[in-house]
């Protein structure tokens, strides 16, 4: 199943699936804002943002230190709970809503200067992602920017090795998006080495991809 519509179970069993994977550990992530995201948005004017599949939160409390106002959305309780508690602690509850969002299912409502889908995969073919990132461009405001920032290649993920995942190339995701070229501007379409280092201290290397757009003014 790609791009249609999920039957009840599967999303019950996708949200199930990302609160077992959370819980699996007091914290996945590094804790750190992608550094896609901090090369992509530091020259843009704040604005109202939109993190779609925030996970622990990293990028949105960076995102609201910079002065924007974020709406964060991921399918996971337990991670939205986890990103709310540091958002909390970072000082920045106020310029964050966390909303709990089954992107297949429902998405956040509102226009957005910026719209950031960050490493936003899930297991199997379960989650229809081109459908979600095309939602995702009719949620950018005039003027505004849609970035998009994923694996390119294969996944390795160290606790979830699925193949059959298809990890698109950035061109790929952008003649997915089937965007009008007379409203969208591409500023960034490109494929890059991603070397982080997980929590557990393993070193990971990945061929990531970034895409960015700006829709145009009307
Ligand atoms: C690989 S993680 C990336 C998390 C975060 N953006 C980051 O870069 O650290 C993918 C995230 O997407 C979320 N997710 C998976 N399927 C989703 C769906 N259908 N709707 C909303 N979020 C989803 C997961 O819960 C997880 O937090």
């Amino acid at each position: 199943m790609t791009d249609d519509l999920k039957s009840e179970p599967q999303r019950e069993s996708d949200a199930a699936f990302w609160d077992a994977r959370y819980q699996e550990n007091h914290r996945i992530w590094s804790g750190n804002p992608n550094a896609a995201l901090v090369k992509e948005v530091a020259g843009l004017t704040p604005g109202r943002a939109l993190d779609l599949g925030c996970g622990e939160g990293a990028d949105a409390i960076w995102l609201a230190r910079q002065g924007w106002q974020v709406t964060a959305t991921d399918i996971s309780q337990v991670a939205l709970g986890r990103a709310a508690e540091q958002g909390t602690v970072a000082g920045v509850a106020d310029r964050i809503d966390w909303q709990l969002h089954d992107l297949g299912a429902s998405f956040p409502t509102g226009s957005f200067d910026l719209v950031s889908a960050q490493y936003l995969h899930s297991r199997g073919d379960t989650m229809p992602r081109e459908r979600i990132l095309r939602s995702a461009a009719g949620a950018v405001a005039p003027g505004g920017v849609l970035l998009i920032v994923g694996h390119s290649g294969v996944a390795n993920w160290e606790h979830n090795h699925h193949p059959e995942v298809h990890l698109p190339s950035p061109e790929e995701v952008l003649a997915a998006l089937a965007l009008p070229a007379d409203k969208w501007e591409t500023l960034v379409c490109e494929e890059h080495e991603n070397i982080r280092t997980a929590p557990d201290g393993t070193v990971v290397g990945h061929t990531d991809n970034t895409l960015k757009l700006r829709r145009l003014p009307d």
